[in-house]
């Protein structure tokens, strides 16, 4: 960059880009904790045996349990047929190294990192890649993700060997990706205005088209690595797709727009965070930090989105902004400026924070957003388990400190074969009531009723689930400690929420027990009858993060001592096993829980942090209560997104933003010192990229096992 070009931009920085959250509280705290733990011990002794089965085995603990062995084949959690632990790997420690670490006995490899063509004309990666050329390559910063079977048929049965990897790209590091912000001074969130104030429409264009989903062909050769294929299947969903509105709120006023004065479409999902699969095949795509997208000047703002954190500020990028114009970029910018909502973009934002469904195996269909799933800052979607004749349902949370755990029941059954995306149109959104004692309810959010009504200024369901966030404060809803993602237990139904961290906690209650929680927990429940439709359920705290001492006093002071299944009372977190900030989940099919960690950047290997190491990924036995680090990440990353293929002997995970823990300072002085060079080690050429990894066990076994 020559100095008068240098001397003649501005930097805008929003942040570090990763995570900006709205803090909120409108609820009021219930009783302390260890008062609610010992009055749930009498309830669950008083109650009937199969309510309480679901959590016959807490106290997970340190790695502490002699009595692992699990030599029963029709013990839950053996679905393998295998015998034997259900962990079996050496706990790998915490690193700062620059690389990933898994157990003796796994390999893994890097695919399809950010820039990797995979549709049209396969243009190279490079850092001179056109934003027309980003639309046909891997998007950047991977989240969520599924191996889809390449039959199509079934989400976990069929080929282990092919499939469609499909995954959400969260956001984008400008100074990574744009020659001309190489050597400036950025913080991992900022951009570089143009010396006229807009920023460089190509550039715009080449972060639209980073957003989104990638759908990837893959296959595995006979070394156990895998490669991509070239393949009609292959797709980009970026920012800028079209994609209808499905559900109640399709046709509201709220979402009409000049792109679809129907308030039928709009273009684009953004902040793709976790994702969800439907018991039909399909796709769940979140949006989750989506707000912070968009700007609006408008006084007094309007609460869809001043409940979201939306206001005059310029949207996070600068899409506004970008040098030409054009609707497509000057949509980011709410403000009122035609004489209806239909002239304008005002309502744009209203067109996102929801679940986007794609079909991964229809490369021409329009993404749909399923309204009825509620507009919020999506973590991700999870199902329970699809049975006949009954009601789909499916939970997800809200990730912003103090906000809320939602699911919803579908009115019509699951008809296997028939069921598709329709059945979420109709039905009934909750929000999670954590009663202190243990108990907890699930409240409707349904016009008309406990005051979603007019007297709250609410005109139809439409205008509930454009307001989700308002309408469950109202209904009474429980402030969590930011849910990420959720997963259930596929041999007792048990569902999980990670709640990773909320320092700005300042009072206890019962589900969220820690003030000042830095590390986060995980809440686990059980939905009454075992029936995941119900409106009452039973909850635990599965685990406390923190180090060893921290997450001792917190299991010792947060559960009922004896419980553990051995006998014992619980024990701290050990070197084996400490985690802070527990973000990603998933439930494979022999109840392994896998647990992986988001430090935030401004925190990793700092302070209270720094035992911690760099972000990781644990494997957790409920039954016994053992709980191992199985791998640890590269600088500066998050790991997210894991499934396995059906055979579980392929595993899949994501490195999510190595290096963004550089400085501005680095960045500008010397591009060669970034942190991390991972995974290219060209730290000369290529920045750090996002990635997926492929993990397989050397002797052909279970992952895990
Ligand atoms: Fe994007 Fe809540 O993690
Ligand atoms: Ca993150
Ligand atoms: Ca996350
Ligand atoms: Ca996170």
């Amino acid at each position: 960059m020559s100095d008068e070009i240098r001397n003649n931009i501005t930097i805008v920085d929003n942040g570090n880009g990763d995570e900006p959250q709205l803090s909120y509280t409108d609820n009021k705290p219930f009783a302390r904790v260890l008062e609610a733990r010992l009055a749930r011990r009498t309830l669950l002794k008083g109650s009937a045996g199969a309510t309480a089965l679901g959590f016959m085995s807490l106290g997970l603990a340190g790695c502490l349990s002699n009595s692992s062995s699990r030599d029963d084949d029709d013990a839950p959690g053996n679905g393998g047929g295998e015998t034997g632990p259900l962990i079996g790997f050496t706990a790998v420690p915490t690193s700062e190294s620059d690389e990933i670490v898994v157990p003796e006995g796994y390999s893994y490899q890097v695919i399809l990192p950010w820039g990797t063509p995979i549709t049209g004309e396969y243009p190279a990666f490079d850092l001179a890649n056109t934003g027309a050329e980003q639309g046909m390559q891997v998007g950047s910063h991977h989240d969520g993700m599924h191996f889809f079977p390449i039959e199509g048929e079934e989400p976990f049965e069929g080929s282990s060997d092919e499939g469609l990897l499909v995954m959400n790209h969260e956001y984008v590091e400008p100074r990574f990706m744009h020659l001309d912000h190489i050597g400036v001074a950025l913080g991992s969130g900022a951009v570089v205005m143009r010396g006229d104030g807009t920023r460089d429409r190509d550039q715009a264009l080449k972060e639209l088209n980073a957003h989104g989903v990638s759908v990837v062909h893959v296959k595995k050769r006979g070394d156990n690595r895998w490669e991509l294929v070239q393949s009609d299947y292959n797709r980009r969903v970026t920012g800028l797709t079209p994609m209808e509105l499905h559900g109640p709120v399709r046709g509201s006023n709220l979402v009409k727009t000049k792109y679809s004065p129907e308030g039928h479409a709009t273009r684009g999902t953004l902040n793709n965070c976790a994702m969800g699969v439907t018991p039909w095949n399909t796709y769940m795509a979140a949006e989750e930090n989506w707000a912070g997208y968009f700007g609006n000047r408008d006084n007094p703002l309007p609460r869809e989105h001043a409940r979201y954190g939306i206001g005059a500020q310029d949207s996070r990028y600068r899409w506004a902004l970008a040098n030409g114009g054009g609707e497509e970029f000057t949509r980011f910018d709410a403000t009122s400026t035609g004489a209806s909502a239909t002239e304008d973009y005002r309502n744009e934002p209203n067109c996102f924070g929801w679940m986007v469904e794609i079909d991964p195996f229809d490369p021409t269909s329009t993404p749909k957003k399923r309204t009825s799933l509620g507009r919020f800052g999506h973590e991700g979607v999870v199902f329970g388990p699809a049975i006949e004749g009954q009601p789909v349902v499916c939970y997800s949370g809200d990730d912003s400190a103090n906000e809320f755990i939602y699911k919803f029941v579908s009115e019509q059954p699951f008809v296997k074969g028939s069921t598709d995306g329709s059945i979420l149109d109709t039905g009934i959104l909750y929000v999670a009531k954590f009663n202190d004692n243990g108990t907890g309810e699930w409240l409707p959010l349904v016009y008309g009723q406990n005051g979603l009504d007019a007297a709250n200024g609410f005109a139809d369901q439409a205008d509930v689930l454009v307001n989700t966030r308002l309408a469950a404060g109202i209904m009474g809803g429980t402030p969590m400690d930011r849910p990420e993602w959720g997963a259930v237990d596929p041999n007792n139904g048990d569902v999980y929420f990670t709640l990773t961290n909320n320092s700005g906690r300042s009072t206890e209650i019962g589900a969220n027990p820690r003030i000042n929680n830095q590390h986060g927990h995980i809440i686990r429940w059980q939905e009454a009858n075992g029936e995941h439709a119900s409106t009452t359920f039973e909850w635990d705290i599965f685990l406390f993060g923190g180090d060893d001492g921290i997450s001792g006093q917190a299991n010792l002071k947060g559960r009922i001592p004896g419980e553990a299944a051995d006998g014992s009372e619980d024990v701290a977190l050990t070197a084996d096993n400490l985690l802070s900030s527990p973000d990603g989940l998933w439930i494979d099919k022999d109840s392994r829980v896998w647990i992986q960690t988001d430090i935030g950047e401004g925190s990793q290997n700092t302070g209270v942090f720094e035992v911690f190491g760099n972000n990781a990924m644990l494997c957790a036995d409920p039954a016994t209560g053992e709980l191992r680090r199985f791998l640890t990440g590269p600088i500066g990353q998050e790991i997210t997104g894991v499934i396995t293929t059906p055979d579980q002997k392929t595993m899949f995970i994501n490195v999510q933003h190595p290096g963004a823990t550089t400085t501005p300072a680095e960045w500008g002085t010397d591009r060669r010192y970034v942190r991390s060079s991972w995974p290219d080690r060209n730290p000369v050429r290529v920045p750090p990229r996002s990635a997926t990894v492929v993990i397989w066990k050397d002797d052909g076994g279970v992952i895990g096992s």
